[in-house]
């Protein structure tokens, strides 16, 4: 009877074992920074039996109560896509946006968009977060502060990588890394994207809509208010389309109104907030020296486009110091 107790005994040491082996694993599979020390492994375990938690990192940019200025600003709600389902546009916003460029005789929205879900397939949301995502990511603005920091195998690392514009990688590995998720771009400033590359269209009018319909096929658009390419090389099943609501939503809740509308690089941080769980910033500001030049030009005096008045870099500036501060992104900025 004794001897068969102590099987039993036994028997649930070895389940309970089993049991906490998996989890551990499971966790250290999970969370990208593979740490694996006692502390972490506590602090981890703990955080799995709280049943909030908004994902499977240490630290969840989703998370509530870090700072009520991050809470008055970050709407989870504002879904960060155009898509099949998020499709309608609300009044107020589509006035707003109309105004960007100054667009006087556009087409139907609804009807362009019906036309571009024809073409690409406008099914994804990249918003499948929950406790087991620990989604990595690194958003990679073009500053001159890339220069000799050898970030770039730390920044392959990541989930996501985000890159925005013109941005070369090919002989910037080393600084820049050679990974891109998902590229950012409007019709005047696109460029070819290699076939695994999701890009992202920021529309800024109607024309941006028909445009990315027509250089995905028939290539009769060759203008929108410069000359821009009749036609794109890239994956059509893997083109996104950001949400005109996310743009306001930036423009209200994060800019405060500043500037005219935001830099591709703040659409591009708030984006990244949305969709990740972790959110570490490349690139942005300038460089040690003061300059704002990009990290391709040899040149320290380029970067007179910060001064054209249509964006708030400043404000901008201290948005992203803000969202530092309170450990919301991680900053590099260069070495
Ligand atoms: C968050 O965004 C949703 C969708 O746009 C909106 O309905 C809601 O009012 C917003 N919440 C706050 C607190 O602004
Ligand atoms: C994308 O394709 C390139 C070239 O084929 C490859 O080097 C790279 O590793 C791929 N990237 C990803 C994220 O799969
Ligand atoms: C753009 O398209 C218009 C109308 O199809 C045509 O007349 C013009 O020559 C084109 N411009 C270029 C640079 O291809
Ligand atoms: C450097 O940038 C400035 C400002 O954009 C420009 O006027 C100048 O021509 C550039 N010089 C070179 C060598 O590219
Ligand atoms: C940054 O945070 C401080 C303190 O909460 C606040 O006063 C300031 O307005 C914030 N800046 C921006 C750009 O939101």
């Amino acid at each position: 009877m004794m001897a068969f107790r102590r099987f039993k005994n036994a028997k649930i040491f070895v389940a309970v074992c089993f049991v906490v082996l998996f989890i551990m694993t499971y966790m250290t599979y999970t969370d990208n920074s593979k740490a694996t020390s006692l502390y972490k492994f506590r602090e981890q375990l703990w955080r799995f039996m709280s049943p909030r938690r908004q994902c499977g990192c240490d630290t969840c940019v989703a998370e509530p109560e870090a700072s009520t200025w991050f809470d008055e600003r970050f709407n989870l709600s504002v879904l960060p896509l155009l898509s099949k389902q998020n499709n309608v546009i609300p009044d107020t916003v589509y006035k707003w946006w109309l105004t960007l460029q100054g667009e006087t005789k556009p087409k139907d929205i609804y009807e362009v968009m019906e036309e571009l879900f024809e073409v690409i397939p406008g099914d994804l949301d990249l918003m499948d977060q929950g406790p087991y995502r620990c989604r990595t990511c690194a958003v990679v603005g073009n500053s001159g502060n890339l220069k000799s920091s050898n970030y770039g195998p730390e920044i392959d690392e990541h989930d996501f990588v985000l890159r925005m514009n013109h941005a070369p990688t090919a002989r910037f590995e080393k600084d820049v890394g050679g990974k891109t998720t998902h590229h950012f771009v409007y019709p005047e400033s696109v460029r070819d994207l290699q076939a695994n590359v999701s890009m992202i269209l920021i529309p800024f009018k109607t024309l941006d809509l028909q445009w990315l319909a027509s250089a995905l096929t028939h290539g009769t658009i060759n203008r929108t208010y410069v000359q821009v390419p009749r036609k794109i090389r890239v994956s059509k099943d893997k083109v996104l389309v950001y949400s005109p609501e996310l743009m306001k939503y930036v423009y209200d809740k994060w800019l405060l109104n500043h500037g005219r509308y935001p830099s591709t690089g703040l659409l591009a941080v708030i984006f990244a907030l949305h969709v990740c769980d972790k959110v570490d910033l490349y690139g942005f500001g300038a460089d040690s020296k003061g300059h704002w030049h990009h990290y391709w030009e040899n040149n320290a005096s380029a970067g007179a486009f910060r001064l054209t008045g249509v964006h708030d870099g400043d404000f901008e500036a201290s948005i992203l110091a803000n969202l530092t501060s309170i450990n919301k992104v991680l900053m590099f900025r260069g070495r």
